[in-house]
């Protein structure tokens, strides 16, 4: 019984490091938030809460989050397919790592799957050294966004509460589900007047979600909408360094509380099945 159970321990500690750690930011309609959410969520998960973070910048051939990080944007994944190691192109900034995407369209079209398999063979390499791998993407899918979700286990889908973004999230949310499978998302509404319409807007995208495509979403916050924010991307700052005190700093705070929440729920569900398997079948 001692050999099962240190058998499933290390099946719960591959599992556990390996799959629940990715999280890929996405969005149905363009603009709404992705990028800030995604270095202003790595910037407190590394400061805030002491945890290794891995943000890549997955938004090929518009890539941006050099700009927040005043980051040398020519060391970037691109250098991978010339066969560098990954370790020299990660950047070290605000007390995170970044991996950096590049711009261009004409290099997109030099990209195949075969390059995006290069990229997620690196990153196996790497990933069990940090807390969370954090991935923000393009807005829409295509098939490198898919094909960063599919090395994910987390679709963290961002809205705003304008109509027009609501509905491009539900259309997301639905191919997402009809082609992958995929039916964990966390929904962040950001550019909110107030809390209620945070909540208002959530509600109409669950209610959609469960009566046309029968699952369940999870609210994982609301951001509000700030001027702050503004002033430190025009500042090329990080609103959640500059601006302590806003209520959109203290979101992505409580946002990465419930994360790491969830997290623990989740080990622990899975330790306590485990360990019952294990009382059952050694009894
Ligand atoms: N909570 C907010 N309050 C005020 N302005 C915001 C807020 N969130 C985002 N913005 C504004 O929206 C702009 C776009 O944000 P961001 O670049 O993060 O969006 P994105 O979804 O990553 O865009 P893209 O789809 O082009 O990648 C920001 O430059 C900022 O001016
Ligand atoms: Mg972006």
């Amino acid at each position: 019984m001692m050999d099962q159970a240190s058998g499933l321990r290390e099946l719960v500690a591959k599992n556990s490091t390996t799959n629940s750690k990715f999280i890929t930011i996405a969005s149905g309609k363009g603009g709404v938030g992705k990028t800030n959410f995604a270095v202003n969520f790595a910037y407190t998960m590394a400061n805030s809460f002491g945890k290794k973070i891995l943000l890549i910048d997955a938004d090929i051939g518009m890539a941006n989050v050099h700009l927040f990080l005043d980051a040398d944007p020519s060391k970037n994944i691109k250098n991978l397919f010339s066969g560098e190691p990954i370790e020299s192109i990660i950047h070290h900034t605000y007390g995170f790592d970044t991996l950096l995407g590049f711009s261009g369209i004409e290099d997109i079209f030099e990209m195949e799957d075969v390059s995006i398999q290069t990229i997620v063979n690196e990153l196996e390499k790497i990933s069990s050294r940090y807390d969370y791998v954090i991935i923000d993407t393009g807005a829409g899918i295509d098939q490198k966004v898919a094909a960063f979700l599919r090395a994910s286990h987390k679709a963290y889908i961002i809205t705003t509460p304008e109509p027009t973004a609501l509905m491009d999230a539900y259309a997301l949310i639905k191919s997402i589900y009809n082609i992958y499978g995929y039916n964990s998302f966390k929904i962040v509404v950001n550019m909110c007047k107030n809390k209620e319409e945070g909540e208002l807007t959530f509600n109409k995208l669950k209610v959609s979600a469960k009566k046309f495509l029968g699952i369940d979403l999870e609210l994982m916050g609301i951001l509000l909408y700030t001027n702050n924010l503004r002033h430190a991307v025009k500042n090329k700052e990080l609103i959640c360094m500059r601006y302590p005190k806003d209520p959109y700093t203290q979101n992505i705070a409580a946002i990465c509380k419930k994360e790491l929440q969830l997290q623990e729920d989740r080990s622990e569900n899975f330790w306590r099945r485990l360990f019952d398997m294990v009382g059952k079948s050694g009894s």
